[in-house]
C-alpha cells in the first residue's frame, strides 16, 4: 500500500461489501410499482379525442380512479421503428426528457388510421407491413406484423405513472387529491413508500418533486430468448426475475462486484432484444433515471384452429416473455425496433443513437496498463521490455498516481519531470500514451481547474444550492456538471495542448470513476437530490453522467487537433449512444477463472447494445492471476475488441514476460496473432461504424435459425468469419465446441484442417492456444507477420485466407485508410476492397468507388482452404492484362493450396486463376 498525501484517499477505502448497495426491495419506487399486480389496467384510452398529423398520432388516456390524463403519442420513424411516448397531459412541472442521446430528431412517417370503431383504433404504416392496434378499455397497444402479433404493451395492466403533485404541505387535503400514489396519507406509510423522502442506512434522499416513477409491461409473443440490458455480470440470456431480483440499470462503482448478479455496474443501456427463429425484436426504453426490469418467460396455451367444427379444439404451448420496465422518473419514451433480423435491430438502434466511432488503428493494438506505472523511468523500462521480449504493443497507460495529488491535467513533478520528453521517447518508438482523467475535481483553490470551475458555477450543486462536495481519490472533491453544454465545451478546451501542459498528440484519455463514484455517498455515488444544469435533479440524469464526460473528452481531443484526428477515449460508465465517443471496459473484475468466463457474455451484451469497442481487464484487475489464467486471458483478449492488460495497485507486477520463458512465449504468440489479425479487425470496425454490425457477436445472430446457438455464451463470432472458443477452465485438456450449421464447413484457423461435420465437437487443447475456426465461405485479410506496434506494420504485406464453402466459394473484405485521421470521411481517402472466390478464380475488386487511398502494400500470400484437388497451373493477372505464373504448393492431407511470393497490389483489381 502506497503512502497517501493528506486529503487523498487510500485504496482500502474503496473496498466495499454488498450491504453498501441496495437490494431491489430497498428501492422505494420499485416497491410502489410492484404494488400494482397484473390484471385489468385502470387506464382507458379516449379514442374520440385522437388527433393525427404528419408527425404522430395523439390521444389521451385516463386513470379510472384518479382521473389524471396522460397523453399518448405514437409515431413511426424511418427504418420501421415505432416510438410510443406517454407523458402527463398537464404536468405540474415539466418532466425530464432525455436529451443528446438520439443523434437527431428522428424523421417520422405519417401513420394511417386504418380502422376506428368500438373502442379500437388501428394504425398502419405506409408500407402496410406493420399495424398498431390500440384498444381503449382497458388501454393496451399491440404491434402486429401481417397476421402475427409481435408484442403488446400494457396487456398485463402494469402501466403505472405517478403524476407530479404539490408537496404535502402545499396540498389541500381534498378527496380529489387521493390517488394511487398519495392515497395513504399517514406519515409512516408515506415514508415507507418513499414518496417525498427515502432512507437507506444513514442516507436520506429528499424528493423535492415527490414521487414520479413510470412503468409499463410488454409481452413478447412467441419469444423465449431475450438478451441485452448491459451491464450486469451475468449470462447472455436474460433470466427470469423473481420479486426483488430485477435487472437493475443504475450506474454504480462496485469494486470486486460479484458475478451472476443483476445489480447494475458502471454502465447501462436500456435496450432489450428478443429472438425466435424467424424474427428478432427490440425494445429501447429511453430513460436515464434508475431503471429496473422484470423478465418472465413462460409458456401459454394457444388454440390451434381445427379443421372441422365437430373436432374438439386443440391447444399447444407457446412461449411468451413478459418484460416490465420501471423507472424512477422521466416519461415513458420507448422505441419498438421491429427487426425482423438482429442486424436490422442493430441498424435501427444505430439510426437512433449512432454507430461505433471508427477507432484510430493504434487503439486496436495491445494496451499495457497498471495502477500505476510509477515514473518516467518505469514507463521507459516497460516500453523497452516489450522490445526486448519481442512482444508487440501500442500503448502504455498512466493511472491516477501520475498526477500532482490527483489533480487531473497535471503531472507529479518528481515522478514525471518531463512528460513531453517521455512522450517524444514513446513517439520515436511509434507508441502512444493514455492518461487517466476522472470527473471529480480536488477542492483546492490553488488548482486552476477547480477555481475556474468554481467561479463559473460549473459544479453539480447539492439540494441547498451549494457546490456538492463528495470524497474521491483526491479527498474532498467537486463534480463537474457535464450535463451543461457550456461545461462540456469548457472541459473540451482543457485538452488543448497549450492548456494541458505536458500533453502531446500521442496522449489519449481514460475516463474513470464517472458513474460518478463518490466514496462516502449512498451506494458510493452522488445523492439523487443533487442538482444539475436547468435544475434537474441527479436522479433524472444519473445514468448519463459518464456518457457526457466521454462526449466532452472526445470532443476535446478532436478539437485539439483542429478536427483532424480521431480521438481515443476509454470510459467506465456508459449509456445508449456511448459508442459514438470511444471504448468501454467492464471495470474492476477479479483475477479468477469465473471472471474470465463471465467476460464473454458481458462483452457480447455490450456489443449487441451498439458498443462494439469493449473489453475486460486482461488478467483480472483485482488480485494476482495464476500464470495459466493470465495466459488464457491473453488468448481470449487477443480475439476481443479492446485488448488491455490492467492490474490493481496491490497486485504484483504483471508485464507479460514475468511468468517464465514458456508463458512469455505463449503470451507473445497470442499478442502476435492479434496483430496479424488487425486488417480483419479494422475492417470489422469499419462495418460497425458504417453498418452498425457488432464486431464481437453471439453465435445466434450469425445462425438465427439454429436454436442450439441461442443460449451459447462460452464462444462467439468475431465478425462473420471467425468462431472463437476461449478456454476458461484450469488444466483443460479438451473443450466442447459447437460448430453450428449443418450446411457449414469449418476450418481450424491455424492448421487449416477442415473440421469433421459441424455439431458439438470435443476439441483437444494445449496451453499453446485457444480454439479458433474459420467459417467456410469467408476470406480473411491478415498481415503476413506482426510488427513492434501498429505503426511499424504499415508496410507489412497482406495474406488472404480463403476458406471455401460447400459450393467452393468465398467472399471477404478489406478496409484500409491512414488509420488516424478523419480524411476517410472528409476526403474519402480510403480503400474498401472485396475478395471473391468463385469458379476457381479469386478476384480483388473495389467495393466503394467513392473511396481512394494509395498504398504500396501488396498481397504476398494467398491460402485456399478446402481446395479439392492439386492444381496444374495458377496464374495471376492484373487489370492491364499482364499475366504471370504463380508458384504454389498443395497439401493433399489438408486440401490446402498455398500461393506465395505474390506481389498483388492491395489498391488495384486483379485475378488469380487456378486450373
Ligand atoms: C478504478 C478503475 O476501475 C481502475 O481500473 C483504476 O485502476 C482505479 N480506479 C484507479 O484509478
Amino acid at each position: 500500500m502506497e503512502a497517501v498525501t493528506p486529503g487523498e484517499v487510500s485504496v482500502q477505502d474503496e473496498a466495499v461489501d454488498k450491504s453498501t448497495f441496495k437490494e431491489c426491495n430497498q428501492i422505494a419506487f420499485y416497491r410502489r410499482q410492484k404494488l400494482l399486480h397484473p390484471g385489468k389496467s385502470l387506464y382507458q384510452a379516449l379514442l374520440d379525442s385522437v388527433t393525427l398529423s404528419d408527425e404522430n398520432v395523439k390521444f389521451p388516456i385516463i386513470h379510472e380512479e384518479n382521473k389524471v390524463l396522460l397523453q399518448v403519442e405514437i409515431c413511426e420513424i424511418e427504418g420501421s421503428i415505432f416510438r410510443l411516448k406517454i407523458d402527463e397531459a398537464a404536468p405540474l412541472r415539466e418532466r425530464y426528457k432525455v436529451p443528446d442521446v438520439l443523434i437527431k430528431e428522428p424523421i417520422t412517417r405519417r401513420l394511417i388510421i386504418s380502422q376506428k370503431e368500438a373502442g379500437i383504433l388501428v394504425l398502419s404504416n405506409v408500407n402496410e407491413d406493420y399495424k398498431l392496434q390500440v384498444t381503449a378499455n382497458p388501454f393496451q397497444i399491440e404491434l402486429q406484423s401481417k397476421a402475427e402479433t409481435v408484442l403488446s404493451m400494457n396487456s398485463n395492466g402494469l402501466l403505472y405513472f405517478e403524476h407530479l403533485q404539490p408537496p404535502p404541505s402545499d396540498r389541500k387535503h381534498t378527496e380529489e387529491n387521493k390517488d394511487e400514489s398519495s392515497c395513504d396519507s399517514s406519515k409512516e406509510k408515506q415514508e415507507d413508500l418513499g414518496l417525498w423522502q427515502e432512507k437507506f442506512g444513514r442516507f436520506l434522499d429528499i424528493k423535492a418533486h415527490g414521487p414520479s416513477s413510470v412503468g409499463v409491461d410488454f409481452t413478447l409473443h412467441g419469444f423465449e430468448h431475450v438478451y441485452g440490458l448491459p451491464q450486469h455480470a451475468e449470462a447472455l440470456l436474460l433470466k427470469n426475475t423473481s420479486d426483488g431480483d430485477a435487472y437493475r440499470l443504475y450506474n454504480l462503482d462496485i469494486f470486486g462486484h460479484k458475478i451472476h448478479d443483476k445489480i447494475g455496474i458502471y454502465g447501462s443501456v436500456p435496450l432489450l432484444l428478443a429472438h425466435k427463429p424467424n424474427r428478432s425484436s427490440g425494445i429501447f426504453w429511453l430513460n436515464s433515471s434508475e431503471t429496473l426490469v422484470d423478465i418472465n418467460t413462460k409458456a401459454v396455451a394457444e388454440h390451434i384452429p381445427s379443421g372441422s367444427a365437430a373436432e374438439t379444439t386443440k391447444q399447444r404451448a407457446v412461449p411468451v416473455t413478459d418484460v416490465r420496465w420501471m423507472s424512477e422518473s422521466g416519461i415513458i419514451d420507448v422505441f419498438l425496433l421491429t427487426g425482423p433480423t438482429a442486424f436490422d435491430i442493430f441498424k435501427q438502434f444505430a439510426h437512433l443513437t449512432g454507430t461505433q466511432a471508427l477507432p484510430p488503428l493504434f487503439s486496436l493494438g495491445y494496451h499495457q496498463c497498471r495502477w500505476n506505472y510509477e515514473d518516467e523511468h518505469d514507463v521507459k523500462a516497460v516500453d523497452a521490455g516489450f522490445d526486448q521480449h519481442d512482444i508487440p504493443y501500442d500503448v502504455i497507460w498512466l493511472d491516477i498516481e501520475h498526477t500532482d495529488g490527483k489533480r487531473y491535467f497535471t503531472w507529479d513533478k518528481k515522478k514525471f519531470r518531463n512528460p513531453r520528453k517521455m512522450q517524444e521517447h514513446l513517439r520515436k518508438r511509434k507508441r502512444k500514451l493514455v492518461v487517466i482523467v476522472d470527473p471529480h475535481i480536488k477542492v483546492d483553490p490553488t488548482y486552476t481547474l477547480y477555481s475556474q470551475a468554481k467561479d463559473k458555477g460549473y459544479f453539480v450543486k447539492d439540494r441547498n444550492g451549494q457546490d456538492f462536495e463528495g470524497i474521491c481519490w483526491p479527498g474532498s472533491s467537486c463534480y463537474l456538471d457535464f450535463t451543461n453544454p457550456e461545461v462540456r465545451k469548457w472541459y473540451a478546451d482543457q485538452f488543448a495542448f497549450k492548456t494541458y501542459k505536458g500533453s502531446t498528440n500521442i496522449l489519449f484519455v481514460w475516463n474513470d470513476m464517472n458513474e460518478p463514484s463518490v466514496f462516502k455517498g449512498a451506494e458510493l455515488t452522488m445523492p439523487k437530490d443533487a442538482v444539475h444544469y436547468n435544475n434537474w435533479e441527479h436522479r433524472e440524469v444519473h445514468n448519463l453522467y459518464g456518457f457526457y464526460q466521454q462526449m466532452a473528452t472526445a470532443e476535446g481531443l478532436i478539437r485539439r487537433s483542429s478536427g483532424k484526428e480521431r480521438p481515443f477515449v476509454l470510459t467506465r460508465s456508459f449509456f445508449a449512444g456511448s459508442q459514438k465517443y470511444g471504448a468501454v471496459w467492464t471495470g474492476d473484475n477479479t483475477a479468477e477463472w469465473h471472471y474470465l468466463k463471465i467476460s464473454i457474455p458481458m462483452l457480447l451484451t455490450i456489443s449487441m447494445a451498439g458498443i462494439s469497442f469493449c473489453g475486460a481487464d486482461v488478467g483480472g484487475f483485482i488480485g494476482d492471476p495464476e500464470p495459466e489464467l493470465l495466459v488464457r486471458w491473453y488468448q481470449a483478449g487477443a480475439y476481443q475488441p479492446f485488448f488491455r492488460g490492467h492490474s490493481n495497485m496491490e497486485s504484483k507486477r504483471r508485464e507479460p514476460w514475468l511468468f517464465g520463458e514458456k508463458n512469455t512465449q505463449i503470451i507473445r504468440e497470442a499478442i502476435r496473432e492479434r496483430y496479424v489479425l488487425l486488417p480483419y479487425l479494422y475492417t470489422l470496425f469499419y462495418r460497425a461504424h458504417t453498418a452498425a454490425e457488432p464486431v464481437m457477436r453471439p453465435l445466434w445472430i450469425e445462425f438465427p435459425g439454429k436454436i442450439e446457438t441461442f443460449g451459447v455464451d462460452n464462444e462467439y463470432m468475431l465478425g462473420n468469419a471467425l468462431l472463437v472458443h476461449p478456454v476458461t477452465e484450469p488444466e483443460a485438456k479438451a473443450v466442447n465446441v459447437l460448430l453450428p450449421g449443418s450446411e457449414e464447413i469449418w476450418y481450424d484457423f491455424r492448421k487449416f484442417k477442415r473440421m469433421e461435420d459441424p455439431g458439438t465437437l470435443k476439441i483437444p487443447v494445449t496451453l499453446e492456444n485457444i480454439p479458433v475456426f474459420q467459417r467456410g465461405g469467408t476470406v480473411l485479410p491478415l498481415k503476413t507477420t506482426a510488427g513492434k506496434s501498429t505503426e511499424w506494420m504499415t508496410d507489412i504485406s497482406y495474406e488472404l485466407h480463403v476458406a471455401l464453402d460447400t459450393e467452393a466459394c468465398a467472399i471477404g473484405e478489406l478496409y484500409l485508410d491512414d488509420g488516424h485521421s478523419f480524411q476517410y470521411l472528409h476526403k474519402k481517402q480510403f480503400l474498401y476492397r472485396k475478395f471473391t472466390f468463385h469458379k476457381n478464380i479469386l478476384s480483388s475488386s473495389c467495393t466503394d468507388e467513392s473511396g481512394q487511398y494509395h498504398t504500396t502494400c501488396v498481397v504476398a500470400r494467398v491460402i485456399v482452404l478446402g481446395f479439392g484437388q492439386q492444381p496444374t497451373l495458377v496464374t495471376a493477372s492484373s487489370k492491364d492484362g499482364k499475366e504471370k505464373e504463380v508458384v504454389f504448393t498443395y497439401d493433399t492431407k489438408t486440401s490446402t493450396l498455398m500461393l506465395e511470393n505474390l506481389a498483388l497490389s492491395v489498391d488495384a483489381d486483379w485475378r488469380i486463376h487456378i486450373s
